[in-house]
Parts: C-alpha cells; structure tokens; sequence
C-alpha cells in the first residue's frame, strides 16, 4: 500500500491506484493516461511471457515463434491487401488456385508448390506435418499471408488440425475428398473415391465415411503413384487424344486403379459419380473420362474452396472487393493478368510448364525457394 502511495500523484483517486503492478513514481510530465497505458501493455507482457514458456515447455511443436503473442498480434495484424497463401505438395493444387483466381479476381495469391518432397501421399502422417509447419511459417514470414489455403487433401488430412491450433489468428481452409457433395448427385447409389493413401487411409477420411457410410455405396481406392506421374507428365508434351489411354504413365496407372474399382455407368449397382479426392487428378480429367464413359459425374473441390474462401475472407473484412491488387508483387495487379507469384521448392522450369499449361501464366510469375 505504501508502494502504491508513493507511486500515485497528489490527485486523489488517480487511476494510477488502480494498477496494483505500477508501483514505481511515473517521472515528471507523464499523464495519468500514459500510465494507465504503459501499465496494461506491462500487463500483457508478462501474460505473454508466461503463456509462451507454457506453449513451449508443453509442446514446443506448436509455438509459431519465440516472440511474444501480444507483440506478435500487434505486428502481425491481416490485412486487406495483405496476399492469399496457397499450398500443395507440387502442382496439383493449381487446379484450385485456377478456381481462386476466378472467384477472387481482386486478390493477390502466393502458391507454394512443395515440389522438391513430392509426393506426400505415401510419405506418413509426421512427415507431412513436418512440411506443413515449415510452410505455414514461410508463408507467414516471408509474405505476411492474410489466410492459407491447403490444396492438398493429404497435408489437410495429416496436419490441420496442427496448424489451426498454433496458427489461431490465420484464416484457415482445408480440403477433404467431396463424398458429401457427391451424396446429392448419385442416382444409383454408387460412389467411387479416389485420393492418395495418406489421404484414404487417415482417421479424419475414416470418420467422414462412417458417418456417410449408410447413405451411399463407396469404392474407395487409393492411387499409389499417380499424383506422382503427373507431376512428372508436367514436362512432357501433351499425348495426342487419339492415343491408347495407356501409352502414357498417367494413363497407364488411371486404367489400373479404375478397373480394380468396377463398374462405372448409370445403370443399377454401377458407380455413376467419381470423387476425385485429389487436387492432382483433375489434370489426368481426360484419361479419366476415356476410362469410366461419358455419363459419369466428377466431383472436385476446386469450386466449394473458393467460394468458402471468399465467404471467410467477407466475414473477417479481409475481402478485396474492386480495383487493382494493392501491394508491391511485381507479378501482379493488371486487369488481364492474374496477380499470382508462384513459388516451388523443385525444378522452377517444371512449375513453369505447370503455369502455362495449366493457367496461362508466363513464367515470370514462377520461382524458386527453399523452405526448410
Ligand atoms: N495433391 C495432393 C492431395 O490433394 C497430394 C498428392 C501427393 O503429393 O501425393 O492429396
């Protein structure tokens, strides 16, 4: 008490008595109001001290960096003109990005293309969380992303849960196949799923079955091997359409894993829907059709990610609405270009290929870096 006396002016019932931590006398020409100021933000900084020696003794995993949170948050605001990350073991999540860039036309994006450990699909759940982090952390680093979002089934399926708990403050989407969505389209009952292992055989996949399992008939079918084959087909020439399906690698591997499924059709007891639980297989879309016929429905998640995104990115007024992207990326920010910076971890000239082939962008906007 005497403490507080001596730290407190002559007025009476100043507020500097109500701060029991600020004790010492304030110098000469402070307010009460800096006081009062210094007083909290003293306060949150020694919560952050303590909470973060907690988060780091407790799970050293899950601290985003040694700096303290309150600090962190001040600096670390999103903004609006702040770039969307997206990211993918390799190009497959391209296929999402295209559809970002179509619903989002105003936003800037930073693709991050995990190139170099492709594929994650048989690679185990640490593995891929590992990359997950480190990602997540680059792109926040490096490009203060205002939201990310994993086009990858497999990283989302092994590390989102992770990333949400030590990245509360980031806009989050994550992909999962879409057996839902493919509920409201079936005629006959019958469902084909393909993704990778890492994804098919994940308890977040097991979960979502089981609590769909009595509305629909699934085959479910790993595809060990393909997002990796078309990784690779990036750099070669497109095969002629008049080709076998399977004189290509790509086609090759679709021909095997749709004929371990059975039939496709729309007759009774043929699987008349295809979900495709893979950002990858949407660049093997013809191979695939060659395969299980005309009338089979394809079910992706290209279109529902952008439109969440968009919804998410409204409801934290983080949404770009009109006019050029703001920002600085050289890539970016006319009308008739994207505003897309598109970063590898691999060979840059397989994500150029990719850029070109897949969303008519030169390779201007393609990099290469290193995220460890
Ligand atoms: N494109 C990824 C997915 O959606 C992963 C493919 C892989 O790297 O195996 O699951």
């Amino acid at each position: 008490a005497r403490r507080l006396q001596a730290g407190s002016s002559s007025k009476k019932g100043n507020v500097l008595n109500t701060l029991p931590f600020y004790w010492i006398k304030p110098p000469a020409g402070l307010t009460d109001w800096h006081c009062a100021l210094a007083g909290l933000f003293h306060f949150s900084i020694v919560t952050d001290i303590l909470l973060e020696a907690y988060v780091s003794a407790q799970a050293p995993r899950l601290s985003y960096n040694p700096c303290f949170p309150t600090a962190r948050a001040w600096f670390t605001m999103p903004q609006a003109s702040s770039p969307i990350g997206v990211f993918d073991s390799g190009v497959g999540g391209l296929s999402v990005l295209r559809a970002l860039l179509a619903a989002l036309p105003h936003e800037r994006f930073v693709y991050l293309a995990d190139s170099a450990n492709a594929p994650y699909g048989e690679r185990g759940d640490a593995f891929v969380a590992a990359r997950t982090h480190a990602i997540t952390r680059y792109l926040r680093e490096q490009h203060d992303i205002k939201a990310l979002v994993v086009a990858c089934n497999t990283a989302t399926a092994a590390a989102i849960h992770e990333v949400r708990s030590s990245h509360p403050d980031l806009l989050l989407v994550g992909l999962e196949p879409a057996i839902k969505s493919a509920l409201a389209v079936t005629k006959t009952g019958h469902v084909g799923v393909i993704g990778t292992r890492g994804t098919l055989t994940s308890a977040k996949f097991g979960k979502l079955m089981a609590s769909l399992a009595d509305q629909a008939h699934f085959v479910v079918q790993p595809c060990d091997g393909l997002a990796h084959a078309i990784e690779r087909s990036v750099a070669l020439p497109v095969a002629p359409a008049s080709y076998p399906v399977e004189s290509t690698e790509t086609g090759a591997l679709c021909k095997r894993y749709v004929n371990a499924m059975g039939a496709f059709g729309t007759a009774p007891g043929e699987m008349d829907t295809l979900v495709l639980g893979c950002t990858h297989y949407i660049f093997v879309a013809h191979e695939l059709r060659t395969l299980v016929g005309p009338d089979v429905q394809f079910i992706e998640t290209g279109e529902p990610v952008a439109r969440q995104t968009k919804r998410l990115l409204d409801a934290a007024g983080l949404l770009q609405t009109g006019g050029a992207a703001d920002g600085n990326l050289s890539e970016a920010g006319t009308d008739a270009t994207p505003s897309a910076l598109l970063l590898t971890t691999g060979p840059v000239a397989m994500m150029e290929a990719a850029a070109q082939r897949w969303l008519n962008l030169p390779a201007e906007h393609c990099r290469s870096v290193s995220v460890r």
